[in-house]
């Protein structure tokens, strides 16, 4: 058989990709000595059909219909983009499409530095997805809430308290004004902490506060576990009244968040992020947050972590907005420069975006103005870290969305406001 010369294929700049096809958006730096189109062409290779040698089984007509397109290739910028024939992917298995895509090429020798950025899914697979069950309407309407942005807290200290401590606090954020409360994603069922007796407590101290303010609460307790514990406890959080449960997706894996999400639960469904930075923070290598994103809203996360741009993680504010906007659009339109691509999500509902991770009530008004009033804004630190305690925190953070609401500017909506102007004391506004 005429071997297939496999370094002269994948690159086709003529090509145009049809809507059938999946395009990922990399950027690559290559290892010294290695040209750019060779790392394209080895990439191209690794994420589908190829190995490091040609072989006597790869035929000319196999490496027709299944060798990708890389299609646009910008040197400078060190970006290019490819097209995958949808037969190089099973639809429904997130895991498939992100071994391929995401899979070898990280540890290649011929590249420095290679980065998923994005990816843009046929409108066939989108269809093989439900994606979120409530969404950012399923969410208003079951917590009451028709435009504002959501304020939430996240118990502090992350791990460490009691069942009864843990539900003191929880009460105490959403008297104070506080919609969420969520555990922390290490606290999951402990021997001080067990996540039963912890769920039964903060339950009820979520109806009694419920009772007292005249607002719907949400608590989101942490699931993550083996994967049959965590179905075993999303039905316990149902059975005893929760509406909402929250999952660690990076550390959990993407099979078991398909397969928690194909259950059907009744929930709302809430994604944190943690240990996403291990290959999202350098910009040079690894993968975006805005593929995490996409993905996540594919298997149907109502709500997201997405990152706060103004706490303590370092982020792009431009990076955070255009994950929040793809998350929460119908359709999204391709950003050439940026090298980001369409998505259209078809019947999709959107994710809500949560922003959270070393905010205070000072960060408020930048976010809503980065990401819209579509969003949860969480805290830890800057509602338990109130000069005057959780209940004042709560306070704080309420005011200083109310603020925003009104038109007000924080600073002068503090003068009347104590809880907001103590908080603004503490972490200042930067302008
Ligand atoms: C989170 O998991 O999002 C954080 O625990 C938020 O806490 P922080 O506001 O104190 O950073
Ligand atoms: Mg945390």
């Amino acid at each position: 058989m005429d071997r297939v010369i496999e370094s002269k294929g994948y690159i086709d700049l003529n090509y145009v990709p049809s809507k059938e096809e999946l395009v990922c958006a990399f950027f690559v730096e290559p290892a010294k000595g290695i040209s750019f189109e060779t790392a394209v062409k080895k990439v191209a290779s690794e994420s589908s059909i190829g190995t490091w040698t040609d072989i006597d089984n790869l035929s000319h007509k196999l490496f027709e219909e299944l060798s990708p397109k890389v299609f646009c290739i910008d040197k400078k910028k060190g970006i290019f983009r490819i097209a995958y024939s949808k037969q190089l992917f099973e639809e429904h298995n997130i895991a498939q499409i992100v071994s391929s895509v995401a899979g070898n090429i990280f540890g290649m020798k011929d590249l420095k530095s290679i980065r998923l950025l994005d990816i843009d899914f046929p409108e066939s697979f989108v269809r093989h997805y439900s994606g979120p069950m409530y969404g950012v309407e399923g969410i208003r309407k079951i917590l009451s809430v028709k435009d504002r942005p959501f304020v939430g807290a996240v118990v502090k200290p992350k791990i460490g308290l009691t069942e009864e401590q843990h539900s003191n606090i929880a009460f105490d954020s959403w008297v104070g004004g506080c919609d969420y409360v969520s555990d922390d994603e290490n606290l999951t069922s402990m021997p001080y902490n067990n996540f039963e007796k912890r769920v039964k407590l903060t339950l009820k101290a979520r109806d009694r506060a419920e009772k007292i303010t005249g607002e719907k609460k949400a608590y989101l307790p942490n699931i993550t576990a083996p994967y049959y514990e965590m179905v075993r406890r999303a039905e316990f959080v149902l059975a005893h009244g929760g509406e909402f449960v929250m999952v660690d997706f990076v550390t959990a894996g993407w099979s078991a968040i398909q397969a928690l999400k194909d259950q059907d639960f009744r929930v709302i469904l809430h994604g944190h992020r943690a240990m996403h930075a291990a290959f999202t923070r350098d910009p040079k290598h690894g993968i975006s947050m805005l593929v995490l994103s996409k993905l996540c809203r594919l298997i149907g996360f109502d709500q997201l972590q997405v990152g706060g741009f103004a706490g303590r993680m370092s982020e792009d504010k431009d990076d955070v907005s255009r994950i929040g906007e793809v998350i929460e659009q119908k359709v999204v339109s391709e950003d050439i420069f940026k090298h980001r691509l369409q998505e259209n999500w078809l019947k999709l509902k959107p994710t809500m975006a949560v922003c959270s991770g070393g905010l205070s009530p000072a960060n408020v008004q930048p976010l809503i103005h980065a990401l819209g009033r579509d969003i949860l804004i969480s805290f830890g630190g800057g509602v338990h870290g109130h000069p005057a305690g959780t209940i004042a925190g709560a306070k704080a953070a309420r005011q200083a969305v109310d603020a925003e609401m009104l038109g007000i500017d924080p600073l002068e909506y503090a003068k009347t406001h104590l809880e907001l102007s103590l908080a603004l004391k503490k972490w200042k506004i930067k302008k």
